[in-house]
């Protein structure tokens, strides 16, 4: 009976530890609302990712290329930068999303968005949010 217990509470232990652990998915991809993608896999240091996010948000620029992306996360917070600049292309722009994971396949993000003003050569920032869903 004892060992029939253990073997339970075993069994029970586990799948409540595997329902509740949401950890980024890695590899993924992910698609926001205003059809930007990123494609992430895991990085050279534990919780740190790499990938490439391709922006096509309607009122930016730097548009259908991609650019890379670099990443961390621990446990349900997940934080990553894009710099606009490839062989292709300069934005002189960079974005940070700062976000959370809600379950395995949605990712809520705030970012901030940093360019230089061509007509002053100011630094100005831009805010918004971002929602992903997971790209099955
Ligand atoms: C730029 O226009 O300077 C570079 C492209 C910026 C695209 C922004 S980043 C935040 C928001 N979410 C997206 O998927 N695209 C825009």
């Amino acid at each position: 009976m004892l060992r029939f217990m253990s073997a339970f509470l075993l069994v029970v232990g586990l799948s409540l530890s595997s329902a509740s652990a949401q950890t980024l998915p890695l590899p993924s991809v992910w698609k926001n609302a205003r059809g930007s993608e990123m494609r992430i896999w895991p990085g050279p240091t534990a919780g740190s990712f790499r990938g490439v996010y391709t922006n096509n948000a309607a009122g930016f620029d730097c548009q259908g290329i991609p650019f890379d992306l670099v990443g961390e996360t621990s446990a349900t917070a997940v934080r990553f930068v894009v710099v606009w600049k490839n062989a292709m292309k300069s934005c002189n722009s960079i974005t940070a999303w700062v976000g959370s994971l809600i379950g395995n396949d949605i990712l809520r993000t705030g970012w901030e968005l940093a360019y230089v003003d061509r007509n002053t050569g100011l630094m100005k920032t831009l805010r918004g949010s971002d929602v992903f869903r997971r790209v099955p």
